[in-house]
């Protein structure tokens, strides 16, 4: 398997093979099975597939976060290694990507990036645009894969495509979660084990959100899961909302035309944990 730190020579290197389709898989590595579920469907779907791995700076308002952002190459390399003949990784250093500085650009994102993690995570979607822009623009591929674990990011990438004009084509992957209901997360590992045991209550309360659907309100459903995480001090609840699929907008009732989600992030101690769910 190929590894190449910059963009040129990546496509030098395609460009010898022609492929008749490229798949694109965006990461930050510290690859789990979430990741992988990705790099699956674009192989299944693609002539050739590319696996990027970079840490990017630019979605990060919290230094602490960026330093503690686990970093497993050799490993993460190894278990792409394995899935298809006709894959590439590009994994780069910053400057392959930002040459000449790390000033994230400036889209007009909407409301869409300041809902939900674009409220608690200043900037955030504009670093995320901004790469899986640079992703997009050095490598034009036919399509691109992002998981419904970062929902809003999705609908984040789709509003960027539309903005641009490009031509790749979006696709959207189920979440991957543990045994125990728990979204596979890079930052999983950071969990203590005493907190890995209480970690998979964050998935048991969408889940009975969603079965309260029936006979509560959005707002009652909310105001319990509320209540419920002050009753267990080691979760700090930042957001739980319910919200329309399209808009990401907060819905004041249940109507049964609408398509519904909620959404939840979290603390763990130092770890931040975010989850969704379709009502
Ligand atoms: P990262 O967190 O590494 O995730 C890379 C991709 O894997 C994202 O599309 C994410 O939604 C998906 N993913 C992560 N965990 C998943 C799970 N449990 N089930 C399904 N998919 C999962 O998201 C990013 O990186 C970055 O913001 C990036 C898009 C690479 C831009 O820097």
């Amino acid at each position: 398997m190929n590894v190449f730190k910059t963009h040129l020579a990546l496509n030098t290197f395609l460009e010898q093979h022609a492929p008749a389709s490229t798949g694109l898989v965006p990461t930050m590595g510290a690859l789990h099975s979430g990741h992988l579920s990705l790099v699956k469907k674009a192989c299944d779907e693609n002539d050739w597939v590319i696996v990027s791995i970079f840490v990017n700076p630019t979605q990060f308002d919290d230094p602490n976060d960026l330093k503690k952002y686990p970093k497993t190459l050799p490993a993460d390399l190894d278990q792409l290694a394995r899935l298809k003949e006709k894959l590439v990784v590009y994994a780069p250093n910053e400057d392959d990507l930002y040459p000449n500085n790390t000033t994230p650009k400036n889209y007009p994102l909407g409301p869409l990036a300041t809902l939900m993690e674009g409220a608690s995570r200043n900037g955030h979607f504009q670093g995320v645009a901004t790469v899986v822009h640079k992703l997009f623009n050095a490598f034009n591929p036919s399509r691109a894969y992002f998981g419904e674990k970062d929902f809003q990011q999705l609908q984040i990438i789709r509003q960027l495509v539309a903005l641009e004009n490009l031509s790749v084509q979006i696709v959207n992957c189920p979440i991957v979660r543990e045994a125990s209901g728990l979204a596979m997360s890079s930052r999983n590992v950071r969990l203590s084990p005493q907190q890995q045991q209480k970690a998979p209550l964050i998935y048991q309360t969408l889940t009975t959100a969603r079965k309260n659907k029936t006979t509560e309100s959005p707002q009652q459903i909310t105001s319990d899961v509320t209540a419920f995480f002050q009753n267990h001090p080691a979760f700090e609840l930042d957001y739980f909302c319910i919200v329309d699929s399209k808009t990401l907008q907060p819905v004041e009732r249940f109507l049964p035309q609408q398509e519904n989600r909620a959404f939840i992030a979290v603390k763990m101690g130092e770890v931040r944990l975010i989850d969704n769910i379709k009502f």
